[in-house]
């Protein structure tokens, strides 16, 4: 059986979208979060992305998961596995084998912003695991927690290395919040990249067919579709820099040549200088000890602590207490 619950509907998504829109573009140094890249594009041009060779988080991810899933599932004994920021959920059809073969879960509740990946994924889903009830929320992970169904003990996956575009303060509240919604003794799978050599870092998100470039670009036409902008978006190119201070990796959009650039729906006229930046995303990558601190202060206990063979990625295991 596949439910949806759309939480995010148009009128929300159009309004968080214009408050956005006037809060990053008038600010000095130009900001857009990244959850707007995600339209139907932005999720198929993300898939693209995972396959790419330089792209090596979700196949490390992808090695830890084989090697876990029944462990994982022995520990948990989940009913409900939720899984926030879903996309395809193609990774996570390994966590739903170890769970359905383990015997306890009834339950997948997958949330993501793009309606259009979670249909597709719950419908797949559905289709292949017959004995699971599959309920979407089409939600936005910062603001619809508080909406998540399913019988306890859940279980709450949060893949792909996501939690890294979020900045530390904003991981702090997401983390709590996330806390906030379990009962002690339910539990968060957590992964995250690992800090590593530039080159490496950089490659992955400047990859050499450019898939990463027009996915960057991709706000930037969410933005005339949904708004009635007028972003030239070829004139913008991507760039992506590994912070070493912040030990996160920063994408922007920098404007190759002077553009006014008209946004109707928010009465805003916007100019950027040749060369000025615009910043879309960061992608912060983690040490063990970065991600024990902060989920110890947001009173979950660490269970286990796995890595791919060649330590790129972490799959980490917490009970909230
Ligand atoms: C980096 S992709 C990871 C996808 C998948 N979990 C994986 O591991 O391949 C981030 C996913 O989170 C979703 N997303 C981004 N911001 C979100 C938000 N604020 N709330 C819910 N979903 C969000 C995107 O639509 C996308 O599917």
């Amino acid at each position: 059986m596949t439910q949806i619950d759309v939480h995010l509907t148009p009128d929300y998504a159009a309004r968080t979208l214009r408050e956005d829109v006037r809060a990053g573009l008038t600010a000095d140094a130009k900001w857009l979060p990244p959850k707007w890249f995600y339209d139907a594009r932005g999720s198929e041009l993300f898939e693209e992305i995972t396959r790419l060779p330089e792209y090596y988080p979700t196949r490390a991810e992808r090695e830890i998961l084989q090697a876990r899933s029944r462990e994982i599932a022995q520990l948990t004994k989940a009913h409900t596995l939720v899984e926030l920021g879903s996309g395809s959920s193609e990774k996570t059809r390994l966590l739903l084998d170890g769970l359905r073969d383990h015997g306890t879960l009834t339950t997948f509740v997958p949330l993501d912003v793009s309606e259009s990946a979670l249909r597709e994924a719950s419908d797949a889903i559905n289709a292949d695991y017959p004995t699971i009830d599959v309920h979407g929320v089409v939600g936005d992970f910062t603001a619809h927690l508080d909406k998540l169904p399913g019988d306890s003990p859940r279980l709450v996956a949060f893949l792909g290395g996501t939690i890294g575009n979020l900045l530390p303060a904003e991981r702090a509240t997401f983390y709590r919040s996330i806390r906030d919604v379990l009962e002690p003794g339910e539990w968060l799978l957590l992964g995250t990249d690992l800090v590593k050599d530039p080159a490496t870092l950089v490659a992955a998100y400047d990859d050499s067919q450019g898939v990463t470039a027009e996915f960057n670009r991709n706000v930037l036409r969410v933005i005339n579709r949904q708004l009635g902008a007028d972003f030239d978006v070829e004139a913008f190119e991507h760039v992506a820099r590994w912070d070493p201070d912040n030990e996160w990796i920063e994408m922007r959009l920098r404007a190759t040549s002077p553009q006014r650039v008209l946004i109707p729906e928010v009465h805003l006229e916007i100019d950027f200088a040749a060369g000025e930046e615009l910043h879309t995303e960061i992608s912060a990558k983690f040490r063990p000890e970065r991600v024990e601190a902060e989920l110890s202060t947001a009173n979950f206990t660490p269970t286990a602590w796995w890595t791919d063979p060649q330590a790129r990625f972490a799959l980490s295991l917490w009970q909230a207490t």
